[in-house]
């Protein structure tokens, strides 16, 4: 069993003994999405306006994606060059099963989101890893990244806002990046942009393709409606690419899923139409419930805290705390993020998910999408257990 279901096992054998366990270990937002998005999934199930939509996506829904990308990042795209998909994920599956042969090499930045590694292995692909610093703010050294690139590279991808640091790439990086790809025609670019709306930094949000239109032709633009819309259980993403791309992805979901859930779509139609003070309300909610935790456990200095600044994740070190038992809990020594993870959980009822799940063993992932007063909680307990630590 991996360490990550390890942990989820216990938390749920921990609820079901009566625990209260908080969840800090979640990908999703708690909030419902809006009134409007939820009122107008009602009406199409009352008026049974359900049938299959077009596989890549419905037209209507599509001219607002492509409205929506000219609007937040001044690219073009048509409606033929969008495929709406059951979340990013499949979107993500898609590009990568019809472009990977096998052995060709895929560039992922560590910490990275626990499905690229495994996805691209299931297309036949091999992942590299570019490891990122905690010191360089996690930022891409593109130095080490060209190191990296071989003849087999196939594709580079890049998250920002980052699943799991909260960190958003800035336009230094982001130039530096594009300098380094113009030199390599042959690499695709694939941006997983699903955090996008929930971006906190005093920069505007950009992506490569938004900043160097000459990538478009070799990128795919990764986005959908689960993190900002809090729609994760609808299950709907798109992804935004050349033409022969989208076309070659639409095929493969053609036989596999088909189009993706109708009333999702419909529902997201009115998810495009909201005004942007929807963001605004959950982006200020988000930056307070990250400053309950940044303000709860900073006065643990042995933490050693990122800065996030999007999406609703923390990643912070916990290597001063390697080697250290829980001062009159027996022997067990943590010597990893698992086994910090575990005693946590098993000691003090909070789940986190180990760094290691993310290609970063030495830290731990703090998701503070839950309430205020979890959120207290959770933190509360977490600094009891590190000032247990000896
Ligand atoms: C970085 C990243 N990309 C993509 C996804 C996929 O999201 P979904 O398939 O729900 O749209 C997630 C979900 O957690 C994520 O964290």
């Amino acid at each position: 069993m991996s360490k990550t279901a390890e942990i989820a096992d216990l938390a749920l054998s921990l609820k079901e003994k009566g625990h209260k366990v908080i969840n800090m270990a979640s990908g999703e937002l708690s909030f419902k999405p809006a009134s409007e998005v939820r009122r107008e999934a009602c009406r199409v199930i009352n008026k049974g306006e359900t049938l299959y939509t077009q596989v890549a996506g419905k037209i209507e829904l599509k001219k607002l994606i492509s409205k929506k990308l000219k609007k937040d990042l001044n690219v073009d795209y048509k409606t033929n060059e969008i495929i709406v998909s059951n979340g990013g994920k499949q979107v993500i599956f898609n590009a990568l099963q019809c472009t990977i042969n096998r052995g060709d090499e895929v560039i992922i930045v560590s910490p990275y989101w626990v499905s690229y590694p495994e996805i691209v292995k299931l297309c036949g692909g091999k992942p590299k890893v570019l490891y990122a610093k905690r010191e360089a703010g996690f930022s891409i050294d593109t130095k080490k990244l060209e190191k990296l690139i071989t003849s087999k590279t196939k594709w580079l991808i890049l998250n920002s806002p980052n699943n799991p640091t909260g960190i958003v790439y800035s336009f230094e990086n982001l130039k530096k990046l594009v300098c380094l790809l113009t030199k390599y025609p042959n690499i695709w670019i694939l941006s997983d942009d699903i955090y996008e709306k929930l971006n906190f930094s005093s920069e505007r949000y950009t992506n490569i393709v938004s900043l160097e239109k000459k990538l478009k032709g070799r990128s795919l633009l990764v986005n959908g409606f689960s993190k900002g819309y809090c729609m994760t259980g609808w299950r709907l993403g798109y992804g935004a690419g050349p033409k022969m791309l989208i076309d070659e992805m639409t095929k493969i979901q053609s036989q596999s899923t088909s189009a993706a859930n109708t009333i999702a779509q419909n529902a997201a139609i009115k998810a495009l139409q909201l005004d942007e003070a929807y963001f605004d309300t959950i982006k200020t909610s988000l930056v307070k419930r990250r400053a309950i935790v940044t303000s709860a456990l900073s006065d643990l200095q042995s933490f050693g805290f990122n800065f996030s600044q999007g999406a609703f994740y923390l990643f912070p070190s916990i290597k001063h705390f390697l080697g250290k038992k829980v001062k009159g809990k027996g022997k067990e020594v943590i010597l990893d993020d698992t086994s910090f993870c575990l005693q946590l959980l098993s000691l003090k009822h909070v789940a986190l998910v180990p760094g290691s799940s993310f290609g970063n063993k030495d830290s731990i992932r703090i998701s503070y999408a839950l309430s205020e007063k979890d959120l207290r909680l959770g933190c509360k307990r977490i600094k009891e257990f590190c000032e247990r630590l000896v």
